[in-house]
């Protein structure tokens, strides 16, 4: 069990690299199911949810092999069940994508119910079982979703999305791959990580066609075969460090990312006083001055991230003024208002939309993360605060962010993880 310790205060300067985006990468692992050949896939972060997908994958059978830390090729050729341990699928939401994959390619899969970040609620999956039912299958949900395809393979259809969902819409593209037919999803979710999985996909050699609109197309093909494809920079790791920097003051480089995705992160900084200058592959970011207030949507994309609600809300803490923060997504992401409440923020959560009074500093305490991109927020939050902080629960932020630890070190940041039992040592062993 390992807790983050920060000594707040320190604006941030220098060059932070961003990983492959993590969901991409959770949609795109359980995809190589679907390939009968060797995938190489590029620009892997090193996150735990990655970790416990290979695992899975190991499990039924296919052959990972690392090139190098964020290279790995996969062999799906020989796999010899579609049942998915339910130890290893409790463990991340993005489990859900094994059943679209295996239905994709077997006809039937059996993954107990995916874990992951609850936000404090229940996380349906009714568009997915929805979309794979229209498909010919047929689906029990139990502690286990047992879903077989009829005569055992996918038959294309319409599935129109009574909510704009990604995860549903990326199980849907991977049930379709193999199926007999065409199958169109309307009211299709557009994030560039669908948009990913969509290029992985056609390049082994499915034909879908419109990802990244709400119409996607996908015609079945017979088989796909093996190839090379390097996973997206993550849009919300990069939108992390820049509210990071928002909050601290200081100028960094946010290197390797695709300027395009950040857009609707940028005009919000922009809104709030923050310095973004856009040059090729990489945001400079600075702050100086004093940070203004702002009113936040969060939406479908492309509105701006609900992944970065968290992180924004903290920085909007920290502006003059108030600010009016409405949660268009999930009905249930402000449970991380107490730990900043807790720092000297003053927030009111009313349903959906956080009322935030900026105050002039936050202030050293010991706050949990409830998920990962809370936990993103109590990093942004303690970086900033005056003192020291402890943040606990870190397992979560380690989920989604690959070695934050070393990218805020090389940023100048005081931040260090400790393990629990070596707090009773005399003298704690820093690591990272
Ligand atoms: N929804 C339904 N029925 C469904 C599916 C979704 O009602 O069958 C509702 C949800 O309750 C929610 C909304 O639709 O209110 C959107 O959910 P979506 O399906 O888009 O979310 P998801 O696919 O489960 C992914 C990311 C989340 C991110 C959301 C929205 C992964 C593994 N997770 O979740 O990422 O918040 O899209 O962009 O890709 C994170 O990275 O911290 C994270 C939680």
């Amino acid at each position: 069990m390992q807790k983050y310790i920060v000594h707040g205060g320190i604006p941030l300067y220098g060059e932070v690299r961003i990983s492959g985006a993590k969901n991409a990468a959770v949609a795109i692992i359980p995809a190589a199911l679907l390939v009968n050949g060797v995938c190489r896939i590029e620009n892997i972060p090193q996150i735990s949810d990655v970790t416990v997908l290979l695992k899975i994958l190991r499990c039924l059978g296919a052959s990972v092999r690392f090139i190098n830390t964020s290279d790995v090729e996969i062999d799906c050729s020989q796999i010899y069940t579609t049942r998915v341990p339910q130890e290893l699928a409790h463990k991340l939401r993005a489990s859900y994508y094994l059943i679209g994959a295996l239905l994709g390619r077997f006809g039937n899969a059996e993954v107990s119910m995916p874990g992951g970040c609850s936000f404090g609620g229940i996380r349906p999956i009714d568009q997915h079982v929805k979309g794979f039912v229209a498909m010919g299958a047929q689906v029990n949900e139990g502690d286990y979703i047992i879903a077989r395809a009829a005569d055992g393979r996918m038959k294309g259809a319409n599935v129109y999305l009574d909510v704009v969902s990604v995860g549903a819409t990326m199980n849907i593209m991977m049930a379709a791959t193999l199926a007999e037919g065409t199958t169109v999803i309307e009211n299709a979710a557009k994030e560039p990580h669908i948009v990913d999985l969509a290029n992985f996909l056609n390049l082994m050699g499915a034909n879908i066609k419109g990802a990244g609109t709400d119409t996607i197309r996908v015609h079945g093909v017979e088989r796909l075969h093996g190839g090379t494809y390097a996973i997206i920079p993550d849009q919300i790791e990069a939108g992390t460090y820049m509210t990071a920097v928002a909050a601290t003051g200081g100028d960094v480089l946010v290197r390797g990312i695709i300027p395009k995705h950040m857009d609707c992160i940028t005009a919000k900084l922009l809104e709030m006083g923050v310095e973004v200058e856009e040059k090729d592959d990489t945001l400079r970011i600075r702050r100086s001055g004093a940070l203004t207030r702002t009113n936040i949507k969060t939406l479908p994309y492309p509105g701006f991230p609900t992944d970065m609600q968290p992180q924004i809300t903290t920085v909007l803490a920290l502006a003059q003024g108030t600010s009016i923060v409405t949660e268009g997504v999930w009905d249930n992401r402000y449970r991380y208002v107490s730990e900043l409440l807790r720092m000297g923020a003053q927030i009111r959560v009313e349903g959906r939309t956080a009322i935030v009074e900026g105050v002039s500093h936050l202030s050293g305490a010991t706050v949990q993360a409830f998920d990962l991109r809370a936990g993103a927020a109590m990093v942004v939050a303690a970086l900033a605060a005056k003192g020291s902080s402890e943040i606990r629960n870190v397992q979560y932020i380690e989920r989604g962010y690959e070695d934050i630890i070393g990218k805020l070190r090389a940023l100048g940041a005081d931040i260090r993880s400790v393990d629990y039992s070596e707090e009773r040592a005399e003298f704690p062993r820093q690591i990272g």
